[in-house]
């Protein structure tokens, strides 16, 4: 197998053209046979971006594997540039007709070599397994993970893999979806909180408590863009497992301003929500929809800060959010991520009406 690295931002338009069909068809065949939704399957805007798109703070590295010209192994790791630069987020896939032959192992081999020279020691890879596939048989061997909570079937193609690879599970994740609209919407989650939707465009209080919720879609106000990067910050250490997996992040508003033109370029918008007491930004919750797939979206940071936390903001904010997005978008369903033993994250997601509709085991290896 011929294996080709790519960094963003190293290739000319043309050649990002051709290569952005075979990537894009590559990652839908590996989501097809793993069982995903069709609600994962690779956005061309996204995929262009990790492609084309350097900023001052993330990079993206790519490696090919080619047989006789066709693309059918494909590893990419995800880099932060201020911060965790020892770190690497890493992915590995081979088209079904091409396993068990040594690939996956040749081009994950061949990424983790390269990003050791670079001093990338502390890898963190992924699976994805659908809630369907992993309830099945319960008598065959389980992996469980680090964390204390949750297992993932040993025999299941990635998890083996995984193990075989040297990296140790660290934590799952559960990833649900919500619909927020039409017969399929939970309509007692409003209720059973006590609190109802937002009625003037913008901003929601509700209870007496004195925080007021805020939402728009699009570009952070300038007034509020401190507000996000702290709460950025604080997310990356503040919840469970992610201290284990990174060091504290560092924010400041010219991040958020690139986190939010990347996801421009890829055709995204951000759907904020963000609560406030006395005019101080104590927590927030965002989702990403895609102009190519405008009826999904998918969940990104919620956090409400710790001195904060036990006044139901959490469900609150999502529940500000989901009403945004029925007033001002044509999103119908939203997908979120949450370490298994948060479960108090869980339980938020439960009554803003989330389904557990797959699993997400987290890996980690540390690199000699
Ligand atoms: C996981 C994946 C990359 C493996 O690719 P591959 O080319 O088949 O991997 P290899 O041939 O190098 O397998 C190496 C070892 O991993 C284990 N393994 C791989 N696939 C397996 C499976 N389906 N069942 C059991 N063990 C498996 C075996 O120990 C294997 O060695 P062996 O074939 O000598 O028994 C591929 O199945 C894939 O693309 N899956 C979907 C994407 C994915 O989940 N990637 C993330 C993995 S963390």
């Amino acid at each position: 197998m011929e294996i080709t690295r790519i960094c963003s931002g190293d290739l000319a338009d043309p050649t990002v053209d051709v290569l952005l069909t075979e990537i894009v068809d590559f990652d839908r065949a590996i989501n097809h046979d793993l069982g995903l939704s069709p609600d994962f399957d690779p956005l061309p805007g996204s995929v262009r971006g990790k492609l084309v798109r350097t900023d001052a703070f993330t990079a993206h590295e790519l490696w090919l594997g080619r047989i006789d010209g066709h693309l059918v192994a494909k590893a990419g790791a995800y880099l932060s540039l201020r911060d965790n630069t020892d770190v690497a987020d890493v992915y590995a896939g081979v088209l079904p007709a091409w396993r068990r032959r040594g690939l996956g192992t040749e081009i994950l081999a061949a990424m983790e070599g390269q990003l050791r020279t670079d001093g990338r020691t502390r890898l963190n890879g992924w699976c994805e397994i659908p809630a369907a596939g992993a309830a099945d048989d319960l008598r065959r061997p389980r992996v469980a993970a680090a964390a204390g909570t949750g297992v993932l079937p040993a025999e299941h193609g990635s998890v083996a893999f995984a193990g075989h690879r040297g990296y140790g599970l660290q934590q799952i994740e559960r990833c649900s979806a919500a619909h927020i609209r039409g017969a399929e919407r939970r309509e007692a989650t409003d209720a059973a909180e006590g609190w109802e939707s937002p009625a003037c465009e913008g901003d929601a209080g509700g209870a007496d408590d004195g925080y007021i919720i805020r939402t728009w879609t699009g570009p952070t106000p300038n007034e509020h863009i401190e507000a996000l990067a702290l709460l950025h910050q604080k997310m990356s250490t503040d919840v469970p497992g992610a201290a284990d997996l990174y060091d504290e992040e560092t924010w400041d508003a010219d991040r958020v301003r690139a986190l939010e033109s990347d996801r421009e370029f890829a055709h995204g918008r951000t759907h904020t929500a963000l609560a406030l007491l006395g005019g101080e930004g104590v927590g927030f919750t965002e989702v990403v929809s895609y102009a190519e797939r405008p009826h999904v979206a998918f969940q990104g940071a919620t956090l409400v800060r710790r001195e904060h936390r036990g006044n139901g903001l959490g469900a609150r904010l999502k529940i500000a959010n989901h009403a945004a997005l029925r007033r001002d978008s044509p999103v119908e369903r939203v997908y979120t991520w949450n370490a298994a033993e948060n479960s108090w994250m869980l339980a938020i997601n439960d009554r803003a009406g989330f389904n557990a509709v797959g699993w997400v085991g987290l890996w980690k290896k540390i690199l000699d």
